[in-house]
């Protein structure tokens, strides 16, 4: 059977997207293989263990024992395959702003082998134009010589890692074609794997989309963050109001502060769009502003810690409990608890962590949660953290996460 026929997918990147995305073509009959170009990682999936949350070793052990599935660093096996999905990570550079590289060299990589009417399709998070003026120039030039007709669609991945009722089945999918044939294959694709699909006229449409709904989560927490400052000055628990303005059946939707927004998405993808409209001549002064205000969150957490502390103490013991940047997964990147963390080093406190979902952070090594501390910070309420001991022995907890509020010795952001 030739590639452009054949029921095999490539996805290049098995990380929270790429893995979750295999398992559900493998569930929908397809034969994946899954590169990656971090041998270590490569190996480990081999071995059947899982690197996400998501996936269970035994859903992966299933996939490779049927020979439905198996991970490689080796690009040159995207020959085999009718369709291509780039999920590489599209982080910030140093200026924060979009960082490319790693979608440029996944495209690089696979352009050598890609087939006669092999479709490629970027789920990668990036601002509008990207499939268009980066991935599809460098795979028309690197591609095999004689290669006409290679098909392109972005369908950026939704996909909420944790999440027990939405996932990549069922989460409706955008797909943008760059062209009629190349939106035809992709809906077919796309269809093969998920409940439903939702069609955009063009490329940049669904990288817009995407763009949108991750800084709509962005703007609306900083709202909340800031709100929940102004209501605390003036001792108005702020989650009764929420509740309270929550009851209004239409026209609002309930967000909650915390320490700051973390992940490869929410604190990033608002920024591809502050530079996008920079690049088009214009500023995007609200989400700027929002970014700015989350950012200042955690110094707000440690300054309101800090005061539950008897003022004689010199040097505080601070623990800090979770310090992933959401419930239910291991994932600390941009964590908003490494500058709370550093907020409070500079105001002089001992910081200890714990987390049962991360075993090292940073260079350092988690603590049991009977270390003796002044007051314990909750940053993130993961599951299997038994806080109970905590309460009991009277310690003074911030809660950030509204979970354990009314408990004594809690007091709430
Ligand atoms: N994590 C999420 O919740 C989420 C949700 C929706 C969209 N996204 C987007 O999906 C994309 C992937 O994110 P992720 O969270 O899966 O990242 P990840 O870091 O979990 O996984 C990416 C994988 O790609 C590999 N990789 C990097 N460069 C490569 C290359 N050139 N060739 C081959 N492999 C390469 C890495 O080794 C890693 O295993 C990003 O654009 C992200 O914004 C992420």
């Amino acid at each position: 059977m030739s590639a452009q026929q054949s029921k095999v997918l490539a996805i290049i990147g098995q990380g929270y997207v790429g893995l979750p995305l295999a398992m559900a073509a493998v569930d929908a009959g397809w034969t994946v293989i899954g590169v990656d170009n971090f041998a270590a990682k490569v190996d480990q999936i081999n071995r059947g263990t899982s690197p996400v949350e998501d996936v269970s070793g035994q859903q992966l052990q299933t996939a490779i024992s049927n020979g439905l599935y198996r991970a490689t660093t080796d690009f040159s096996e995207v020959t085999k395959a009718s369709v291509v999905t780039i999920c590489v990570p599209t982080p910030l550079d140093d200026k924060r702003e979009p960082d490319l590289s790693l979608l440029r060299s996944a495209a690089t990589g696979i352009a050598p082998y890609v087939s006669e009417k092999t479709l490629v399709v970027s789920e990668s998070t990036s601002y509008p134009g990207t499939l268009r003026d980066i991935i599809i120039p460098i795979i028309n030039e690197l591609k095999p010589v004689g290669t006409e007709n290679v098909y392109f669609a972005c369908a950026p991945e939704r996909v909420n890692p944790g999440d027990a009722i939405w996932n990549q089945k069922n989460t409706p999918r955008l797909v943008g074609g760059i062209d009629q044939e190349s939106q035809i294959r992709a809906l077919a694709f796309y269809n093969s794997i998920c409940d439903a699909v939702v069609t955009v006229s063009h490329p940049e449409v669904a990288e817009a989309a995407k763009l949108l709904e991750n800084t709509f989560r962005l703007v609306n927490i900083a709202l909340i963050n800031e709100f929940t400052q102004i209501c605390s000055a003036s001792g108005i628990n702020v989650h009764e109001v929420i509740n309270a303005a929550a009851s209004k059946p239409y026209g609002f939707m309930p967000f909650t502060p915390g320490v700051g927004v973390g992940g490869h998405c929410i604190p990033v993808d608002p920024l591809y769009l502050t530079w996008w409209a920079r690049q088009n001549g214009g500023e995007a002064t609200f989400v700027e502003s929002a970014d700015r205000i989350n950012h200042e969150m955690p110094k707000y957490v440690a300054e309101r810690a800090l005061r539950m502390v008897d003022g004689s103490i010199a040097n505080p013991r601070v623990l800090i409990l979770g310090v992933a940047y959401k419930p239910g997964v291991g994932d600390v990147r941009e964590t908003p608890v490494t500058a709370l963390r550093s907020y409070l080093q500079d105001l002089g406190a001992n910081v200890a962590w714990h987390d049962p979902l991360v075993a090292t952070w940073e260079g350092t090594n988690p603590v049991d949660l009977d270390w003796n501390c002044d007051v314990a910070i909750l940053a993130t309420n993961q599951p299997g953290m038994d806080l109970s001991r905590l309460i009991e022995s009277r310690v003074q907890i911030l809660d950030c996460t509204n979970s354990i509020t009314g408990q004594p010795g809690v007091s709430s952001i």
